[in-house]
């Protein structure tokens, strides 16, 4: 903050005092109107009195500073696949407004955060469940039991809030089975893909609740990815947690430096810009490995594509599980390690990173003779069709999807308990339980009851 305060005044100064100007080629014209037509004063002064919790969030906004009204956002064209409703005054015209608001609303005036949203892996949140048989034989059969009415409310209540939906229009309003959510990756009935008011809720759009650890907290918690937990149990979470409520929190963007806080939050580490490292709605970009997946393999895929696919062909894939930075996974590490070393040395640093990626080496041992005796086992008919009612799948799926993200995440962020008692020593013991199953298996040629 104090070198780029130094850097303006030096820039002003020789403004003001030379006659040779230098390079202008940077300097920005915003035109700003302020001015709302009678049109958008009428949506706020009805819903004053209707929505009033909407209209003093924004109010409080960013927005309503500049002038952007209940219009800018909601108003749609006749033909809309979004339209839910005619909006007017008794006196005013007629208005064609959505419920919802898309990425591609946000994106007239935010191009860049919806175009790094939409590489990122966030953007491929609802495609991906959408494209799995058995993520939806999960939702819709095991859980929903196939009820002919019950079946939809899993994934609505459950998945759906996390993941995103496909929206889908029924008479003219979005169905329940799929709105309303704050899911991160819902494709909207305009097509375009990815949610903004997850982190920034509605209708303040703030960045200051952006860069608190609870904006990422809705999502990122529980026995599979307790990503708050970790955050709590690591000591960069303990000096929040005693301090963080006197930070400075609403700097400008990209101006947000160490001294306006004195230890990083998710945002921090994951997308906010720090010395002269820019800001990024790609949270996948400072990524080096894929530690969700059952085997932990470098991110040297580039960016996603999930909703580019789509967007372009309505194509529902599985998107790319290996997307991070576009130059690779040390260039992701590169930007990680700039975030640490801010604050702390480079051995500081180094080391950190030499056991903690030394841990996901671990953990891929035990994935790789887990994934094996499974392998075998299925080879020989021993595994049961419906793999839920099977132990050895079931100790499978939790040393990779509960015990083994805990493992890996604990280790990269800085979370003893999580690396260790609720990570290694559980990963350690669902082997010894599967080997045991393994075993019983291959000798007596059956599948125990
Ligand atoms: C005279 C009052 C009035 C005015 C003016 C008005 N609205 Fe509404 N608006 C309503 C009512 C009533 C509802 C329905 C509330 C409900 O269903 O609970 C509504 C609903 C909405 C909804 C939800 C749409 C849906 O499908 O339910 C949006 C979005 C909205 N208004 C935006 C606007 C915008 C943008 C404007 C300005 C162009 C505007 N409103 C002007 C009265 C008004
Ligand atoms: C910066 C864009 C933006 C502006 C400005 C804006 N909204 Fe919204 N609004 C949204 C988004 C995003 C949602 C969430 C839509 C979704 O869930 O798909 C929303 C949802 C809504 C809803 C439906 C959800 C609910 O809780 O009832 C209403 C009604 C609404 N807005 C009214 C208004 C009114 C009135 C104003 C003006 C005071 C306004 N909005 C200004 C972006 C905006
Ligand atoms: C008509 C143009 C326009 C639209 C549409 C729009 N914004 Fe903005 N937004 C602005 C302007 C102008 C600012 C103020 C400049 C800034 O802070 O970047 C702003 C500021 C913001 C900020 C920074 C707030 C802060 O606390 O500093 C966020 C976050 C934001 N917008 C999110 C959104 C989201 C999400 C949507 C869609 C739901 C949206 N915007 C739609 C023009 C728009
Ligand atoms: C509304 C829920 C939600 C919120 C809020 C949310 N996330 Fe996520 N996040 C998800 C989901 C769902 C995924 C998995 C997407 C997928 O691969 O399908 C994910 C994945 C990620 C990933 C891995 C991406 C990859 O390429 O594998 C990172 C890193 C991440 N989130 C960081 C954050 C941070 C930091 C915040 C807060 C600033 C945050 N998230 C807020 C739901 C959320
Ligand atoms: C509490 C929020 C939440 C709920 C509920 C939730 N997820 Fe997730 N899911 C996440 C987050 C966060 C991640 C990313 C974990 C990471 O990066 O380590 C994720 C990751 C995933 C992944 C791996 C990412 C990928 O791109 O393949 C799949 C598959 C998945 N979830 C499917 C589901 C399904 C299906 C359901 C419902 C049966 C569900 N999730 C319920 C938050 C949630
Ligand atoms: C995963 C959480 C998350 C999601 C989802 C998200 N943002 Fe942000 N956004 C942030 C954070 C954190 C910052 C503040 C970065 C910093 O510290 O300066 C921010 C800052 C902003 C800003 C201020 C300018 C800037 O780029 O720093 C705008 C504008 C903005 N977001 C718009 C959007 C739009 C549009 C979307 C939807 C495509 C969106 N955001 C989705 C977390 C998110
Ligand atoms: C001190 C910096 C730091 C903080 C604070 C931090 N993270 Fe991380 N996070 C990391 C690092 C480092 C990795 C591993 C990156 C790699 O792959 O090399 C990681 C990995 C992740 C992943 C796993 C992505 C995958 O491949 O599955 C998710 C999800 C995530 N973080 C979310 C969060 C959330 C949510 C918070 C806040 C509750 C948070 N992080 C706080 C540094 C941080
Ligand atoms: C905004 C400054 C800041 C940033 C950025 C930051 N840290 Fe920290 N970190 C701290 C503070 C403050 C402490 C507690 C210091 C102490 O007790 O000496 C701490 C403590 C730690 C600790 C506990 C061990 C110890 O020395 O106390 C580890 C490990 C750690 N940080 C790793 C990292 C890594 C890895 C990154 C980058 C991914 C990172 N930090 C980024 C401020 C920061």
């Amino acid at each position: 903050m104090f070198k780029k305060s130094i850097i303006a005044i030096l820039a002003t100064s020789s403004l003001l005092f030379s006659a040779n100007v230098g390079d202008l080629a940077g300097i920005k014209t915003l035109k700003i109107d302020r001015n709302m037509t009678e049109t958008s004063a009428s949506c706020v002064e009805c819903h004053a009195k209707l929505t009033p919790g909407h209209v003093n969030d924004w109010k409080e906004s960013r927005h309503g500073h500049v002038g952007v009204s209940c219009l800018d956002c909601h108003g749609v064209t006749a033909d809309s696949p979004m339209k839910t409703k005619n909006c007017s005054s008794e006196s005013g015209p007629k208005v064609n407004v959505s419920i919802m608001v898309s990425p591609k609303t946000c994106g007239r005036c935010h191009p860049n955060e919806v175009e790094e949203f939409q590489n990122s892996g966030h953007a491929r949140g609802a495609i991906q469940v959408k494209s799995k048989k058995g993520m939806q034989d999960l939702m819709y059969h095991y859980e929903g039991r196939d009820h002919p009415k019950f079946k939809d409310s899993p994934s609505a209540t459950g998945c759906v809030q996390c993941h995103g939906a496909i929206i889908e229009m029924e008479n003219g309003k979005p169905t329940a089975a799929t709105w309303p959510n704050y899911g991160i990756g819902n494709v909207y009935p305009d097509g375009s893909v990815g949610n903004c008011k997850s982190c920034h809720s509605g209708h303040k759009f703030s960045i200051e609740e952006a860069r608190k650890p609870a904006a990422c907290a809705s999502c990122h918690l529980g026995p599979d990815h307790p990503d708050i937990e970790i955050y709590n149990n690591s000591m960069h979470g303990h000096v929040y947690n005693t301090e963080g409520n006197s930070w400075k929190w609403d700097s400008a963007p990209d101006a947000w430096e160490p001294g306006d806080y004195r230890a990083p939050t998710c945002a921090t580490c994951h997308m906010s810009g720090i010395g002269n490292l820019k800001t990024t709605h790609n949270v996948s970009r400072r990524l080096k490995w894929n530690i969700w997946a059952p085997i932990s393999k470098h991110r040297d895929g580039g960016h996603e594509t999930a909703a580019t696919d789509y967007m372009k062909s309505g194509k529902i894939s599985k998107g790319n599980p290996l997307a991070g930075h576009p130059k690779g996974s040390e260039a992701a590490r590169a930007e990680m390690e700039h975030v640490c070393k801010s604050c702390h040395v480079s051995t500081h640093t180094k080391n950190f990173f030499k056991m903690a990626d030394m841990h996901v080496d671990l953990y891929n041992t035990y994935a790789n003779d887990a994934k094996k005796m499974i392998g075998e086992l299925a080879k020989k008919g021993l595994m049961k069709k419906d793999k839920w009612a099977d132990a050895a799948f079931r100790l499978w799926y939790h040393l990779w999807h509960h015990e083994g993200r805990r493992m890996r995440q604990g280790a990269l962020m800085g979370a003893p308990d999580y690396a260790h008692w609720h990570g290694v020593f559980e990963v350690q013991q669902d082997i010894r339980k599967l080997e045991s199953v393994y075993k019983n298996r291959m000798e007596s040629g059956k599948i125990e009851n």
